[in-house]
């Protein structure tokens, strides 16, 4: 049976282009900074995104470190969405490592955070109590609200903000964990160095939607990086040949169909009509929290870059075991929701598979206790 699957955009596999050139690859001790390889992505990303200078991370979660440790001393505090990455799924390396506090705010159905109460959040600096506030985070694309897209005009207005500072509260740079970003880039129909170019320093992953196998990238001013790369060689990040997996970031990001950027529209259309023909099966229903707060069927138009949240009117956990079975992979999501992600190795045809699983699933499911 084939496997479908809808667990993440993380299950992508290198494309044979890749392959290829990460067996070409011309490779040096990066730690030396002779990785001819590694330099080349890290310009490109930069040159793609707007910024002076760029440093190849392995993972993400790596990125947002090293980016918060660059960025803040122990004691500062940055401020965050509350269902953002580093505040759920980084182990507490904010905290743990670089000895920052996080002051969480709601995000908003858009996956935006209010400026206005980002203003409120920055601590008195006169006050010897609190935290210094020392730098604003946001997420773009917003994995919470089915991977959002937020628009450069909102990434100018929410820099500005923290550019500002508030009351006697110094200003602070702005943060994106662009994640998935190239997602946010396709969906809006901008440019990376639109979206990026308000924010002082941005991370992505090339090993999610862009299907390499390995590693995201930060950006920012020459400065900025030069003390990510100090905080990377903390952690124990600094890599030799590196080159290697760097080639198929190389591939990643090429211009036009021969990269893998264009591409990703596809995912989008593809979960597009996934939610679509889901959106009517009787069990399917809205997300719920901020996804789509408002009760009632499932909303496709919610459904912007490659996530479709939804959840069932059945024993969840019943329901996806069903859809396994089946050969379809998705994963229960926070919330009481279930998660299906298109990415590279998807096909329309694999879609229209998963719609008559998920038919099915419901089907079988049906007489299994009502999930409140
Ligand atoms: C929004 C967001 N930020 C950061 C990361 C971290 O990436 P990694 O898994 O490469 O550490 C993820 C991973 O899923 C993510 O979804």
């Amino acid at each position: 049976m084939r496997m479908i699957d809808l667990r993440s955009d993380t299950v992508t596999r290198p494309t044979p282009e890749m392959r290829r050139a990460m067996a070409e690859a011309e490779v040096g001790d990066d730690v030396f900074r002779d990785d001819p390889t590694v330099i080349a992505l890290e310009e490109r990303a930069a040159e793609l995104l707007g910024k002076e200078a760029g440093l190849f991370v392995p993972s993400g979660s790596m990125g947002n470190l090293v980016s918060l440790m660059a960025h803040l001393g122990r004691g500062q505090e940055v401020i965050a969405g509350r269902q953002s990455h580093p505040v759920l799924h980084e182990a507490g390396s904010h905290a743990v490592v670089a000895g920052a506090s996080v002051r969480t705010l709601d995000e908003l159905p858009d996956g935006t955070l209010d400026p206005d109460e980002v203003r409120e959040a920055f601590r008195d600096p006169t006050d010897e109590h609190e935290p210094i506030t020392g730098l604003v985070a946001i997420e773009n694309a917003n994995a919470a609200t089915m991977n959002r897209p937020l628009t450069p005009a909102y990434t100018a207005e929410i820099a500005a903000v923290a550019h500002a500072g508030h009351g006697t509260a110094p200003g602070v740079p702005l943060h994106v964990d662009g994640a998935r970003l190239w997602n946010a880039v396709v969906g809006l129909g901008v440019s990376a160095r639109e979206l990026a170019g308000p924010a002082d320093s941005v991370t992505f992953c090339l090993s999610k939607g862009l299907a390499c196998p390995v590693g995201s990238v930060v950006v920012g001013s020459r400065e900025f990086i030069w003390r990510a790369r100090r905080a990377r060689k903390l952690v124990g990040g600094g890599m030799r040949q590196v080159g290697i997996l760097a080639a198929a970031g190389l591939v990643a990001l090429r211009d036009g169909p021969a990269g893998m950027i264009e591409r990703l529209a596809e995912d989008h259309a593809n979960a597009r009509r996934l939610a679509e023909a889901i959106a009517d099966m009787d069990g399917v229903e809205s997300p719920g929290d901020i996804a789509q707060p408002e009760p009632g069927p499932l909303d496709p138009s919610r459904v912007v870059t490659n996530f479709v949240l939804f959840r069932v009117r059945r024993d969840r956990e019943a329901f996806i075991e069903a859809l396994w079975r089946r050969g379809v992979l998705v994963v229960a999501f926070p919330h009481g929701q279930v998660r299906a992600v298109t990415h590279y190795g998807i096909e329309r045809d694999d879609i229209e598979a998963a719609i008559a699983a998920v038919s099915e699933a419901l089907a079988e499911t049906s007489l299994a206790p009502v999930v409140a």
